[in-house]
């Protein structure tokens, strides 16, 4: 392979400018011409494509976002858009590809290895950590890191009224943001997509003996628990125990910003570099991943199609901490 395009999809994540560095550094190493595509598959479609050299990632390690741009592609969903992107692929000369993003830019680019060929390595970039094939994802370090620290900024305000706060954190589909720092936030409550005992277990702790017992409590909710987002969530607790002075905080896209930690700058730097190398070694259609603290490769369809997850030890502490 003489030249490769890298390009960043879907949600950002603080650590992916990290990732590129450690994708553009690794191809020079080995001799190979690297090139960016803006804007994800958008950029692909309308060939917004430039060439890189080492110089072109100095001084991004820190940056939160992606130098790259990203988007959520529609185009990319139809064989005209896919067809117009391995057009402009061939007139760049670009032979294999680096996705980093998650569940979707995977997907995208299974298809278009299927259609016409293109090989590709991904790199798991989502703040959600809701990739199977890796113990953590780029950006997820950093993300429960803000959480946590407006957790810990609300805890003051909760207990100065002794009140209750409904916390809300991202995570569509899964937990992890939520127990995460709902744990390291010291949380009462959390809610999560993946448990569906928890909303009685919390009408149960609020109506039980903690009710005059604890002056004020903090709730954790991943926005995308079964019952609904934090406002659902009060409402609806409101109609059963309605003496409740309470207050809601959506955290939001405040948790997608900011300098990544030094844990996902190293983990960017092994996933990008392992994610070349993989590439260059003729592979294709795979994730790479952290597992047990080892470079791993999971296929697309498992890293998809398979669900990881949520740690269940920290599941089981929710109910001790709360004695
Ligand atoms: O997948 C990452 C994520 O941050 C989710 O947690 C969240 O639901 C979603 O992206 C928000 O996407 P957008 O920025 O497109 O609104």
């Amino acid at each position: 392979m003489k030249k490769i395009g890298v390009f960043t999809s879907g949600g950002d994540a603080p650590g992916m400018n990290a990732c590129i560095r450690a994708v553009v550094r690794t191809a020079i190493y080995n001799n190979v011409e690297v090139a960016g595509i803006i804007h994800g598959y958008n950029g692909m479609i309308s060939g917004n494509i430039i060439p890189m050299q080492s110089r072109s990632v100095s001084n991004i390690i820190q940056r939160g976002g992606t130098i790259l741009k990203t988007s959520r592609s529609t185009e990319f969903l139809t064989h005209e858009g896919r067809k117009k992107a391995y057009d402009n692929l061939v007139k760049h000369q670009i032979e294999g590809i680096i996705c980093l993003g998650g569940n979707g830019t995977f997907t995208g680019a299974k298809v278009f290895h299927e259609e016409f060929g293109i090989p590709s390595i991904g790199a798991p970039c989502t703040i959600d950590n809701d990739l199977y094939g890796t113990d953590f994802t780029i950006g997820f370090d950093t993300a429960i890191n803000t959480a946590v620290d407006a957790i810990d900024k609300i805890r003051d305000t909760a207990e100065s009224h002794d009140r209750v706060f409904f916390i809300e954190v991202m995570g569509r589909h899964a937990g992890f943001i939520a127990l995460a720092s709902g744990t390291a936030g010291g949380a009462e409550v959390i809610l999560v997509p993946d448990v569906k005992d928890d909303w009685q277990k919390m009408l149960n702790y609020f109506s039980g003996e903690n009710k005059s017992k604890k002056a004020f409590s903090i709730v954790v909710v991943a926005e995308g628990d079964e019952e609904g987002g934090a406002y659902k969530i009060v409402e609806k607790l409101k109609t059963q125990i309605p003496d409740f002075d309470t207050r809601v905080t959506i955290l939001g896209h405040v948790q997608r910003g900011g300098s990544p930690t030094a844990y996902d700058r190293v983990i960017a730097s092994r996933l990008g570099n392992a994610a070349v190398e993989a590439l260059l070694k003729g592979e294709t259609n795979k994730m790479v991943g952290l597992l047990n603290n080892k470079s791993h490769l999971t296929t697309y369809d498992d890293a998809i199609n398979k669900t990881k997850p949520l740690n269940s030890e920290l599941l089981r502490l929710i109910d001790v901490f709360n004695v």
